[in-house]
């Protein structure tokens, strides 16, 4: 399994996902907010979105879709290494999300964190564990994709209320032969844009009081034009970077797995890439923007659906708070 540089090659071992039980659909919030299912379908794409229960937080969702991967891999709880959960809505500031899930699943031996990366954040995840993999540290590397940000929208607010929805995804990493697996990476971030996508109060800059909560600021706060116009852009440049990283070009891409933010977004940078429809994952209409969760629920979904086989070369891209983005490229 070894390389001749001295690393080894680290892949997918096993999906799983975790989808909430509530539906829902457009015509739900033309009964709360003034919208309408011709506006969102029409500007987005999503129809419907699946929400948690009250009794419900994000690592219920992580420690679902993380035995689901265990299973599909065929490895015992007491045999992960190390559990990473990606999440821009975790359970509480601290402890993190990962011990949490590493508790509820019997991974009694991993260490654990959390990585903060918004809607990113999974394929930022899958870069850093992967590398726990190659170097030969870790062997059962579990990377998971959560989020609950049904608690962080402000469903008075029909900006922000009518895109996102709830939904995990975990990968189990394991080594492969040298060569295939997570072939490449591009990871990035411009910090001077933070503020068009944040949540502001809850941590030391805005503490939580009275007033953060009447005004708001404990809620998802985006600049949804200027983040629209980032991510064309970025999704875009963050496939070319992941694809001459490897020595390919767009033709070669056998399927494409972006977050699910915007129809409009996807189609638009496919174009500029010049990746068929047909070579792109898509499910938004099913469960708007999921954050980090997004990659891994649409990689598993074609996983499942029999549209992902051995050999094939597969590109995921995210965008999201930071502002960030990320790209890996996958020998299947
Ligand atoms: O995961 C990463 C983070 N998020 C994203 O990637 C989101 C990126 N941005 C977007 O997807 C789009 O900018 C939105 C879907 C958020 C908005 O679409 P848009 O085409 O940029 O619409 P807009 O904000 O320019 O608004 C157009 C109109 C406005 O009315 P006026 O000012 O033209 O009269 C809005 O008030 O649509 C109105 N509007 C709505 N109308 C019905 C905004 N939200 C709604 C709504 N229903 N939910």
């Amino acid at each position: 399994m070894r390389g001749v540089d001295g690393v080894r090659g680290c892949g997918i071992k096993g999906l799983g996902v975790s989808i909430p039980p509530v539906r829902l659909t457009n015509y739900d919030l033309e009964k709360m907010v003034e919208t309408s299912d011709e506006w969102i379908v029409e500007r987005t794409g999503i129809k419907e979105r699946r929400l948690v229960t009250p009794e419900m937080a994000t690592s219920d969702l992580a420690a679902e879709a993380s035995s689901m991967a265990l299973e599909d891999a065929g490895v015992a709880p007491e045999d992960v290494d190390l559990v990473i959960v990606a999440s821009a809505s975790p359970d509480m500031l601290f402890p993190a999300t990962a011990c949490l899930v590493q508790a509820k699943i019997g991974a009694a031996r991993a260490a654990c964190f959390d990585m903060e990366v918004g809607c990113t954040g999974f394929v930022y995840a899958l870069a850093v564990g992967s590398q726990f993999v190659k170097t030969g540290l870790y062997d059962n590397v579990l990377v998971v994709g959560a989020e609950t940000l049904s608690r962080i929208t402000n469903w008075k607010d029909r900006n922000t209320c009518v895109l996102f929805g709830d939904g995990a995804g975990a990968a189990l990493l394991g080594p492969v032969e040298d060569g295939r697996g997570i072939i490449g990476a591009h990871l990035g971030a411009d910090g001077s844009a933070a503020d068009l996508l944040r949540l502001p109060a809850g941590g030391s800059r805005l503490p939580a009081s009275h007033e953060t909560v009447d005004a708001g600021l404990h809620y998802v706060h985006m600049d949804g034009k200027a983040v629209f116009k980032f991510a064309v852009k970025t999704m875009n440049s963050a496939v070319q970077a992941v694809l001459n990283q490897c020595g390919k070009t767009p033709q070669d891409v056998d399927l494409l797995i972006p977050h699910q933010a915007n129809l409009r977004i996807i189609d638009s940078a496919c174009q500029y890439l010049g990746i068929p429809r047909d070579k792109v994952v898509v499910n938004i209409d099913r469960y708007g923007n999921t954050s980090s969760a997004s990659v891994p629920i649409a990689l598993w979904e074609a996983v499942k659906d029999g549209r992902v086989n051995r050999g094939d070369f597969v590109v995921l891209v995210a965008f999201g708070a930071g502002l960030s983005w990320g790209s890996i490229a996958i020998s299947w």
